[in-house]
């Protein structure tokens, strides 16, 4: 029926260790949980009387068309969810029209990520290692397996947020990262504690220009939570940003998601693309995140979910589910398409429930 029945599923599947791994934040899980609910406290204000008989959802993300203002963000070790993991994540997002952020630590090259879905729209999540021969490696491998955009993780700076529940259930692990064992020269069987200790933690805004020159590709980056931030990625060049915290698994008690993309799409949003992730479950959430100006929205979890639960299959009708409920929103908004849905077709109150 929606996501939240896959999320269900999701918990009697998977081993405990693993599902802890998967569903768990940093600390308290304050903002873990304030990415859901924070979308109840933006209420929408639906327009009558539009002529919304030619609504559609098509929109496009760096110039790509997409079939709906709706992307896969990424996530690591997706093999743990399904023995098909990301090629099945490739084949869905690339039945779905949409695009697929690949993970630098997934559990599946990017040249079979590539194979999986040729011509697909996809975008390469990077993690800078401190040896910067790594982190060239890693770009060459998106760029000769056509990945469209690199999109660079700023909020995990050499470390991951203190996820107790991996903690006391001492899961740890254990699958390979092709991305990581091909730009080491090395098997990687690295814990994720392990591979954010690689990640460069001395890292700066004056870094992205370095970045910038190791690609063509166009740069977002990940992680961006205030209009301070924004205003220097967009001075240092890049193409586009995503407001996110990382799924609440890195700083505790920092906003949601959709908390912060206001004041990022005020500082910089008639300069590049900015787009939002965290707790998106409905296609009301991709609403309020299109009203607030996100060109698009990300999801993380649900994918696993869906992934968990039936592999390709899975993916696919966790993103029919959303495409369904995006468009039925839209009519009802009284909106013809992403562009005309405006911060007027929001506002923010107490969570009513
Ligand atoms: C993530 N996320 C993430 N982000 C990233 O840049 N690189 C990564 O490898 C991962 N890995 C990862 C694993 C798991 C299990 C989760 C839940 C999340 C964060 C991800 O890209 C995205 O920001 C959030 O998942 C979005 O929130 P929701 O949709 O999961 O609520």
């Amino acid at each position: 029926m929606n996501v939240w029945d896959y999320e269900q599923r999701f918990e009697q599947t998977l081993d405990a260790g693993a599902f802890g791994y998967f569903a768990g934040g940093a600390d308290d899980e304050v903002t873990l949980r304030d990415n859901v609910a924070a979308f109840r406290r933006w209420r929408l204000r639906p327009r009558m009387l539009v002529d919304v008989s030619a609504a559609a959802i098509e929109t496009t993300v760096l110039g790509e068309p997409v079939s709906m203002p709706l992307l896969v963000a990424p996530t690591a070790f997706q093999r743990m969810a399904h023995p098909d993991g990301e090629i099945a994540t490739a084949r869905a997002t690339a039945a779905a029209g949409t695009v697929m952020t690949m993970s630098t630590v997934a559990t599946a090259s990017p040249g079979e990520v590539a194979e999986a879905a040729p011509g697909a729209a996809r975008w390469f999540q990077l993690y800078w290692f401190k040896d910067e021969g790594v982190t060239h490696a890693l770009i060459d491998q998106a760029v000769v397996s056509d990945f469209r955009a690199i999109v660079l993780t700023i909020d995990a700076p050499g470390a991951p947020g203190r996820r107790e529940r991996d903690l006391r259930s001492g899961f740890v692990v254990e699958a390979p990262i092709p991305a990581v064992e091909a730009a080491t020269g090395r098997p990687t069987g690295l814990t994720p504690a392990e591979v954010f200790a690689l990640v460069e933690s001395r890292l700066t805004w004056r870094d992205l220009e370095r970045l910038r020159g190791m690609s063509d590709l166009p740069l977002l980056v990940k992680g961006v939570l205030t209009r301070e931030d924004a205003r220097l990625a967009v001075d240092g060049g890049v193409d586009g940003i995503v407001v996110s915290n990382h799924a609440g698994r890195q700083l505790d008690t920092v906003l949601a998601g959709i908390d912060a993309l206001p004041e990022v799409v005020d500082e910089v949003g008639g300069e590049v693309e900015v787009f939002v992730d965290g707790g998106v479950r409905r296609g009301t959430d991709v609403l309020k995140a299109l009203a607030l100006g996100a060109r698009a929205a990300l999801i993380g979890r649900p994918v696993l979910w869906g992934l968990a639960a039936a592999g390709e299959a899975g993916v696919r009708d966790v993103l029919e589910i959303f495409r369904r409920e995006i468009a039925l929103g839209m009519q009802l908004l009284g909106c013809v398409g992403c562009g005309a849905v405006t911060r007027a077709h929001v506002q923010s109150g107490p969570d009513p429930t």
